[in-house]
């Protein structure tokens, strides 16, 4: 049932040591000897590849996911290995997050309906989710005294760009539920700033890829694309294929929250996280189709209503000020997802 929440611990989390004591008003983060952090959404693409990444950088891990999207086998080594604590939860459960986030040094929000056509469809459901989901988190961690929340909200509060590279003093104008619901959790972590203390970070996160995404959706071109390889099928595209999109690996997005999390003095800023480069949905097609050495071709269907033509970041202040750079480039980052993708069929071919 959608509303029932259930919270099992899979490593007991009062058994845990909280490492609150260590924190001094003021100072950076990097003084921390094992800093706590609840990763929500962390069984999903971005969040288990974060939680993964933190836990070998020293910081003490927990997820809560409800595994709506998320996998559990996006974490098993880590879960298994007793590196990262697992909680089956529902952040619109205001209760069990009170519960949950005390003793965590920060927070960093991924939970969310993440899927731009599941909410048209679902309008009340994402905005329950996105917003109250958020403002739940928000209340839960100023009354623990989390130290910092770190918000992974997304390009769509844009909406269609008035110039590119589009930067954070660009206006808001979202046109799906999906982007209400980001730009108004967006405000929340603002107004918790100026009314509460609780230092929030908001990145706004371009088109992230790289494995473990869902090409379930809409989910992200590049998942779609990687899995018409994988079925040797003929990879679609909507429109001519002349409309750009910036993706970034997720290993720079990852960067990007661990400097969101550590950097002093930066508690109320908004970031783009992206590659800063443009690309054509006809370019990534073709460099997918080379790098995987595949005949499957492309097929042109009609234009996705509501579809933005184009659209990629300056990513200055993130580099000014978080000291992020964006390293993988897309050549290198679809070559590695593809060798992935091709050793995991041959390991299930194997294994059958
Ligand atoms: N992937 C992108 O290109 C992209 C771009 C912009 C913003 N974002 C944002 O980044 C975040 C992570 O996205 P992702 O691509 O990893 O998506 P994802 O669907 O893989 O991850 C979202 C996770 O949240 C969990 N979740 C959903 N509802 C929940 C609830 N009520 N309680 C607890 N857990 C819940 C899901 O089970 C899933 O594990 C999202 O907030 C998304 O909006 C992603």
């Amino acid at each position: 049932m959608i509303y029932e929440f259930e919270i099992r611990k899979i490593i007991d989390l009062d058994a845990c040591e909280h490492s609150v004591d260590l924190l001094a008003p003021g100072g950076a983060w990097i003084n921390l000897t094992t800093p706590k952090i609840l990763v929500t959404g962390g069984a999903g693409f971005i969040g288990s590849h974060l939680a993964e990444k933190l836990v070998t950088t020293g910081w003490k891990v927990s997820v809560v996911d409800d595994l709506s999207t998320g996998k559990i086998e996006n974490l098993q080594g880590q879960i298994g290995s007793g590196k990262v604590q697992f909680v089956k939860g529902d952040i619109r459960d205001g209760k069990s997050m009170t519960k949950l986030v005390k003793g965590f040094d920060a927070v960093a929000h991924m939970a969310a309906i993440a899927s731009v056509s599941f909410s048209i469809k679902n309008p009340v459901l994402a905005n329950d989710v996105n917003v109250n989901g958020t403002l739940n988190l928000l209340k839960a961690c100023s009354d623990a005294g989390v130290r910092r929340f770190v918000f992974a909200s997304s390009c769509a509060v844009y909406g269609e760009p008035h110039y590119l590279p589009i930067d954070e003093e660009h206006s808001t104008m979202p046109i799906s539920p999906y982007a209400v619901s980001k730009l108004a959790a967006e405000h929340y972590c603002q107004v918790f700033h100026k009314v509460y203390g609780l230092e929030t970070v908001v990145l706004r996160l371009f088109n992230v890829y790289g494995s473990r995404q869902s090409s379930a959706g809409e989910g992200g071109v590049v998942a779609r694309f990687a899995e018409c390889l994988r079925s040797e099928s003929p990879l679609t595209i909507y429109g001519n294929g002349s409309q750009t999109r910036d993706f970034v690996h997720v290993n720079d997005v990852v960067k990007a929250f661990i400097l969101a999390l550590k950097k002093p003095g930066i508690g109320d800023c908004v970031f783009n996280i992206g590659s800063g480069i443009p690309t054509d949905v006809r370019t990534l097609a073709e460099l997918m189709l080379g790098l995987a050495g595949s005949s499957s071709g492309m097929i042109n269907e009609t234009p996705r209503v509501g579809d933005i033509m184009h659209s990629f970041a300056n990513v200055e202040k993130a580099k000014r000020m978080l000291g992020y750079t964006p390293e993988t480039p897309l050549q290198e980052g679809l070559k590695s997802l593809i060798k992935k993708n091709a050793k995991a069929i041959s390991d299930n071919s194997a294994a059958t």
